[in-house]
């Protein structure tokens, strides 16, 4: 039985497949390296002794994908992490978001629907939510007007596997990330932005590396501890192994409805200045920033409820915000292979 791991060479999608491997699982990757790159491969089997069988294919290629389904009909499972996720860039270009994360699904779940059984994994996100109206975040909070296409396609593919669940026997599991920090402890694998990164941990590694001059903080006037957003930062570890559990519980038949969801998190909240803080502590150095005016489209505050993956999928995150920020600077060193 195959696994197959879509967007597998991007940051969440390589550290769930060395996860997957560890469980003894064979992989296809597919990815069409549009965010990613092929070494990752050799970081893959530099940390599992094996190398997955990867697929340079399009999703957004209906031929391409139909060929990929022909050739491969031995599949257990699907997890499916590729998609583009910049929020400014989809406010910038969202049809390039609808193209890419929605017609790509499409086209997956065409042919997953031919299938007697299938297990399917679906990459969604916390910001489904929006700006909840009270903390820590349940499943059941209510689904906000997404406040950017990014958002849009993580519901509309929420809608579109829930709308085919009862006409197909793909049961499946929604998994909503909060916010996905650190790399592999071997610093073979970790995330690898494209350009100038958007996201708060590899801009903050970067700084401190020197590529960037500092960082700016958006926003320290928040009703929050410090002034600055709370996030709900998870080890990349942690998420991988999310996955892993999420898609055996379909294996063994466990689900209890079609389409279930998750929120995976630590279920704790740390501000911008509490994640500064950390890097410090991992780096030993102090990182420049300065305190900026607040981003459009930035929530006050985000972090998970848990008990639900806790209870229900058996999953909790054991990393550490800390353990996070140590893995994210060794592996900013290894990419630039110094170490300060
Ligand atoms: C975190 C905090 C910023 C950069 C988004 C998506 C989510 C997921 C993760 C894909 C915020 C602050 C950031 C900077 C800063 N997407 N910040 N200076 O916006 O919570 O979530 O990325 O996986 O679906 O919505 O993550 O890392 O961009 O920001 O002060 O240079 O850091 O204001 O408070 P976000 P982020």
């Amino acid at each position: 039985m195959k696994i197959v791991v879509t967007g597998g060479l991007g940051f969440i999608g390589s550290h769930t497949v060395v996860e997957l491997q560890n469980e003894g699982f064979e992989v296809v990757i597919i990815d069409n390296l549009s965010n990613a790159s092929e070494e990752v491969l050799k970081g893959i089997a530099a940390i599992t002794g094996k190398e997955p069988v990867f697929e340079n294919v399009d999703l957004r290629e209906k031929a391409v994908v139909a060929d990929f389904f022909q050739r491969y009909t031995d599949i257990g499972g699907v997890i499916h992490f590729a998609a583009s996720k910049a929020v400014g860039e989809s406010v910038k270009d969202p049809l390039l978001y609808y193209e890419n994360n929605l017609t790509t699904l499409i086209y997956l779940l065409q042919h997953l629907q031919k299938k007697e059984r299938m297990n399917f994994i679906f990459s969604s996100s916390c910001t489904v939510y929006g700006q909840a109206a009270s903390m820590p975040i349940t499943e059941n909070a209510p689904i906000q007007p997404a406040s950017s296409p990014y958002g849009n396609t993580k519901q509309i593919g929420e809608e579109i596997i829930m709308d085919i669940a009862n006409v197909s026997n793909i049961n499946s599991i929604l998994l909503r990330y909060f916010n996905p920090i650190g790399a592999h402890p071997s610093a073979y694998i970790g995330e690898l932005p494209n350009g100038v990164p958007q996201n708060l941990v590899p801009f903050i590694t970067q700084t401190g590396m020197g590529l960037r001059k500092e960082l700016a903080v958006f926003g320290s006037d928040y009703p929050t501890s410090d002034g600055t957003c709370v996030r709900d930062y998870i080890h990349v570890m942690d998420l991988a192994k999310a996955h892993v559990v999420a898609l055996q519980r379909l294996i063994d038949g466990n689900n209890t409805e079609k389409v279930e969801t998750f929120n995976i998190g630590t279920g704790t909240g740390s501000t911008v200045l509490e994640v500064i803080h950390a890097f410090e502590k991992a780096s030993g150095q102090k990182l420049p920033y300065r305190l900026t005016e607040r981003r459009d489209g930035d929530v006050i505050e985000a972090f998970a409820d848990t008990e639900k993956a806790n209870t229900v999928l058996g999953w909790q995150a054991l990393y550490s915000l800390q353990d996070a920020m140590d893995d994210a600077w060794k592996w900013e060193q290894k990419i630039r292979q110094v170490t300060v």
